[in-house]
C-alpha cells in the first residue's frame, strides 16, 4: 500500500509525556486493586504497551476485538465481538484501554456488555477523544487528548490497516472527514 502524506497533530514526545501522566493517575486510583487492563484491538495495542510500562502497580491484561470501521472512515454503527476475553471479569476492576472515542457507539456497547458479566468496576482510559462526533452518552474516566473532528492515524490507529507504526498521531491529508 502506498502511504499518503500526513501532518503531525500530536508528536511522539507529547504522547509519551501524556501516557506517563495518565499512568500516574491510574497508579494512584487503582492501588491495591490489581486491575485488568482490557485492550481493544487493534488500535489500542501501542497505547497499552507504553501505558502499562509506566504503571508501577500490578496489572493483568486481556484483549477484545470488536468490529469498527473496516476500509472506510465512516462509522457503521454496527458492533460485533470478533474476539472475546480469555478470563472471567467477575469481581474484577476492569479498565478499558482505548485508542480513540469517536461516536462512542463501540464503547457504549462494550461497557454494557462487560457490566452484565459482574465486574466490580468498569472504567475507561482513552488516548484520544473526538467529543464533537459523539452520538451516545459516554465519557472516558481518563483521557489523553481531546482532538478536533479529523481522521487521525498513527500510534496504533490505522487507515485501511496502514500507518499504525507511526510514532506520532497524524492527520491524513485528503481524508473524507
Ligand atoms: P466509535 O465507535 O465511533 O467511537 O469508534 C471506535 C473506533 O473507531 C476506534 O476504536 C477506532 O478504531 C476507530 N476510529 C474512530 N476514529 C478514528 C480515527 O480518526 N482514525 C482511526 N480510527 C478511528
Amino acid at each position: 500500500m502506498q502511504l499518503q502524506e500526513t501532518k503531525t497533530l500530536i508528536s511522539a514526545g507529547e504522547i509519551q509525556a501524556k501516557v506517563a501522566e495518565l499512568a500516574g493517575r491510574v497508579d494512584k486510583d487503582y492501588y491495591g486493586k490489581n486491575p485488568l487492563l482490557l485492550c481493544v484491538l487493534k488500535g489500542a495495542v501501542i497505547f497499552l504497551a507504553d501505558f502499562m510500562r509506566c504503571l508501577t502497580i500490578p496489572v493483568e491484561i486481556d484483549f477484545m476485538a470488536v468490529s469498527s470501521y473496516g476500509a472506510s472512515t465512516k462509522s457503521s454503527g454496527v458492533v460485533r465481538i470478533l474476539k472475546d476475553l480469555e478470563s472471567s471479569i467477575e469481581g474484577r476492576h476492569v479498565l478499558i484501554v482505548e485508542d480513540i472515542i469517536d461516536t462512542g457507539l463501540t464503547l457504549k456497547y462494550l461497557v454494557e456488555n462487560l457490566r452484565s458479566r459482574g465486574p466490580a468496576t468498569v472504567k475507561i482510559v482513552t488516548l484520544l477523544d473526538k467529543p464533537d462526533r459523539r452520538e451516545v452518552d459516554i465519557e472516558a474516566d481518563y483521557c489523553g487528548f481531546k482532538i478536533p473532528n479529523e481522521f487521525v492515524v498513527g500510534y496504533g490507529l490505522d487507515y485501511n490497516e496502514g500507518y499504525r507504526q507511526l510514532p506520532q498521531v497524524s492527520v491524513l491529508k485528503g481524508s473524507q472527514k
